[in-house]
């Protein structure tokens, strides 16, 4: 049985090398907390949590100011800041029809709080059907929260004229990047984002337990922090700071996993995330090549194609139950996928695989062609094992 490992839009393994270096770096060498120490390490260590900023802001394409660059332990988190942060009730919003919990949920305890929510309409295949937006803007709308890539079937949103949109109308536009930071190229000015959200764990190829958000200027103004505490700054006053990035960043930070995030953002920047982009995409063709020989035993959800996606691939099994067989690749074959609705129950009413779900299979740029074959064999012996 060869391990193998295909659920990267959980999170992504194995990791570059330098990213566990850098965290046993940190550990081991460097330890100390920054912002409240006046010593060397605890200056060495800011300079590599800057620096991690400058990374994420050149690697976002945007023209904010450093400090305008937050950390937060996730996406979740990030996107939980934002909704809660920035609406109030009687606000509207636009979301897409598929989105992930870690949008959806904090914006159902908000809609209990008076904010409304519409979701734009997307096809069977998971794409938005852009035509639909502006006629559902109204006067009381106050943003766009949309996800860059559907970690259910890999469809790609059309982010840049959706911002384009949001700027005409002057709403706020807030991506949630889980599944493309990493891949897809992200350009936070040519695209109007206000506010991008990312996790490091993912496609960033960085340890679990960061993540943050990238926000202008303005719409900074208009977000309230939803935590607060001990930033080591103005510690004479109780009040929580209005200056970034000290406004949404209470508590210690997790030091370990930024030095992590800063190698391996060192490493996609070295590599080039075109050329991780290729890799991925070369898996996927392979994989969906060989789902068309298996037509009779399934159904692949979401774009079939190796074009404008990501490197995720969804199907849905016609004479099987799909956890059985997801239970058969792990136990029999020792292939990792993932089983189920993925946190996105809309996604799959979108898709019509509610409430049964999918087997996802998520790829990234290490999996090799031998790996693919591998999946497939294991997937024809389970279908003809019937
Ligand atoms: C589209 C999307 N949004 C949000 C999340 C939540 O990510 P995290 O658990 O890192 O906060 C995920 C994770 O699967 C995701 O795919």
């Amino acid at each position: 049985m060869n391990k193998t490992y295909l659920d990267n839009a959980s999170t992504s393994f194995p990791k570059p090398p330098c990213v566990a270096q850098a965290v046993a770096h940190f550990i081991s060498e460097v330890g100390c907390n920054i912002n409240r120490g006046g010593y060397e390490n605890a200056y060495s260590a800011a300079e590599i949590v800057l620096d991690t900023r400058e990374q994420l802001r050149r690697f976002f394409h945007s023209s904010i100011p450093v400090e305008n660059v937050i950390f937060t332990p996730s996406v979740t988190y990030s996107l939980n800041i934002l909704v809660k942060g920035l609406l109030k009730p009687g606000d509207h919003v636009l979301v897409s029809a598929m989105e992930h919990n870690g949008l959806m949920r904090p914006l159902v305890q908000m809609e209990k709080l008076g904010v409304t929510f519409d979701r734009i309409p997307c096809t069977p295949l998971g794409e938005l059907i852009l035509e639909e937006l502006e006629s559902m803007i109204r006067p009381n709308t106050k943003a766009v929260f949309m996800l860059h890539s559907s970690n259910v079937c890999g469809s790609v949103m059309p982010i840049a004229q959706v911002g384009a949109i949001c700027r005409r109308h002057g709403l706020r536009f807030v991506v949630d990047s889980a599944q493309s930071a990493g891949i897809l190229p992200i350009d936070m000015d040519t695209m109007y984002i206000d506010a991008l959200a990312f996790t490091g764990h993912k496609s960033l190829l960085g340890p679990q337990g960061i993540g943050g958000f990238l926000i202008t200027e303005e719409m900074a103004r208009e977000v309230s922090p939803l935590i607060s505490g001990g930033t080591g700054s103005i510690s004479d006053s109780e009040e929580t700071p209005d200056f970034l990035p000290d406004k949404f960043e209470p508590g210690t930070m997790n030091l370990p996993a930024i030095y992590g995030l800063h190698a391996a953002l060192e490493y996609l920047e070295q590599t080039g995330i075109e050329q991780v982009y290729q890799t991925e995409m070369a898996r996927t063709g392979e994989f969906l090549d060989g789902l068309s020989k298996l037509g009779d035993h399934l159904k692949v959800i979401g774009p079939n194609r190796t074009v404008n996606r990501g490197p995720v691939v969804s199907i849905d099994c016609l004479h099987r139950d799909n956890a059985e067989v997801a239970f058969l690749l792990d136990s029999q074959y020792g292939i990792m996928t993932r089983c189920g609705l993925h946190c996105a129950p809309n996604a799959h009413k979108t898709l019509g695989t509610f409430p049964h779900g999918t087997i996802r299979f998520a790829f990234s740029h290490y999996n090799t062609p031998q790996e693919i074959s591998y999946a497939l064999d294991s997937l024809t012996k389970i279908f003809q094992s019937l």
